[in-house]
């Protein structure tokens, strides 16, 4: 036994972060620890040092010798090193392709079509009348229907790809991890197949109009199954944990009410006190390098703790407070940097329209379990709650 900290830590409240977390964090800026595979890491938990990182060059995702990298869990995802030799390049490339499509203009022409998602959700959930739990009815159903209109993905096929979501994001079983992810880009390459010859308003059938004649199927098919990935978990887990602050802290969402002003700034706090997953974003120093007084070197992990740094006392005063009206917020749930969230935008406009639309048109909603039952989705990549039992 080495004796050093092992991730994942135990989340003792649910919308907290880990006590252990808290702990390393205040003892010093970046620690070794044991990632859940049992591969030893560095983790950095401050904000200052978390936020210097995410925009420096001198660490990436990629690894000379993928096999032999530290892993931070056994997902293919988010897990392990990549093998790039080309690493800046391509993901420049990537991001050049996918920018244009997330534009704040295209993400605020979206605006109707969310808002008329979350009207028809919620005219059913009044309509059918409570205790109901909002996880299934909302939160999972209005980013997976978002995603689908903006890539051209049926929606009948939502429950196979969940499915598939779900074992691609399993931290532990490795196998079942690389399944889902065969799976759903297997899929996607049907459907890129399909697109090529009947094209449609969306996404998918933009990237291939545009890159098709240069960049192949397969590699089509990895973008877009990322992004159906990236674009739904992540904004379902803010909805349900957003939607649970306001319902314990009566004052925030009493002000939320009172005040329109308040919606964007509402979101940035939710977003900063969603502590979801295990450790940290996974990256690999490229050169040995000096990190807050201690040397990594070249080819070992670090993770950066955005959760953590999130609730750091030296850039957040009351840190683990929800208050909406924070003067500033410069959380860092979306990262920093050269690999800041390309859905942002869209993650923005669709929680703003959550709360202000939820909050309006259900005053009475309430938990029907104490906050402390509530179950949080284990040995799963993107964290979050399993359930939200309310009613109205
Ligand atoms: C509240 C919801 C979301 C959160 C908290 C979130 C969080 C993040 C974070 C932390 C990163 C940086 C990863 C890293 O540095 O390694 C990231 C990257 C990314 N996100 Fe999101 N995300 C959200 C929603 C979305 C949505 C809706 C989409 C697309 C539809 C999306 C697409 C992406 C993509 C493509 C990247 C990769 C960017 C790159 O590597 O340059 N995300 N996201």
């Amino acid at each position: 036994m080495s004796g050093l900290p092992q991730l994942p830590f135990a989340q003792t409240a649910v919308l907290n972060p880990p006590p252990a977390m808290l702990a390393l964090q205040a003892e010093g800026p970046i620690v070794r620890v044991l990632t859940q595979t049992g591969d030893e890491a560095w983790l950095v938990t401050r904000y200052e040092e978390v936020r210097e990182l995410f925009a420096d060059p001198r660490l990436g995702r990629s690894h000379p010798n993928p096999d032999q990298a530290a892993r931070v869990s056994n997902s293919v995802l988010m897990g392990t090193a990549v093998a790039d030799d080309n690493e800046d390049q391509n993901h420049a490339m990537m991001r050049a392709m996918l920018m244009p499509a997330f534009s704040p203009r295209r993400m605020r022409a979206m605006r109707p079509h969310i808002q008329q998602i979350i009207d028809t959700i919620i005219d059913d959930m009044l309509a059918d009348g409570g205790p109901d739990d909002l996880h299934e009815r909302l939160s999972m159903p209005l980013p997976v229907l978002v995603i689908c209109a903006l890539l051209g993905v049926p929606y009948e096929d939502r429950d196979d790809f969940r499915a598939w979501s779900n074992a691609l994001g399993d931290t532990v079983d490795g196998a079942r991890s690389a399944d889902g992810w065969n799976s759903l880009t297997t899929y996607m390459q049907g459907l890129i197949q399909r697109k090529r010859s009947e094209p449609g308003d969306d996404l998918i059938s933009d990237l291939i109009a545009e890159y098709g004649d240069r960049v192949g199927d397969e590699e089509l098919a990895m973008l877009s199954s990322g992004l159906l990935f990236a674009g739904h978990e992540t904004t379902m887990v803010r909805i349900d944990i957003g939607t649970v602050l306001f319902l314990i802290n009566p004052d925030q969402r009493a002000a939320f009410l009172q005040d329109d002003k308040l919606a964007s700034a509402a979101v940035e706090e939710i977003l900063r006190r969603s502590v979801s997953g295990g450790g940290g974003l996974l990256r690999y120093a490229r050169e040995d390098m000096d990190i807050a007084g201690t040397k990594v070197h070249a080819g070992e992990a670090v993770l950066l703790a955005a959760g953590a740094a999130n609730h750091d006392e030296r850039a957040f005063t009351d840190a683990v407070q929800f208050e909406i009206a924070r003067p500033t917020n410069q959380h860092l749930s979306f990262g920093h940097g050269a690999r800041y969230c390309i859905g942002a935008n869209l993650a923005r406009v669709e929680l703003q329209i959550v709360f202000e639309t939820l909050l309006r048109r259900m005053p009475t909603l309430r938990l029907t379990v104490p906050v402390e039952d509530l179950q949080l989705r284990v040995n799963q990549l993107g964290g979050g709650l399993v359930s939200v039992p309310v009613t109205w």
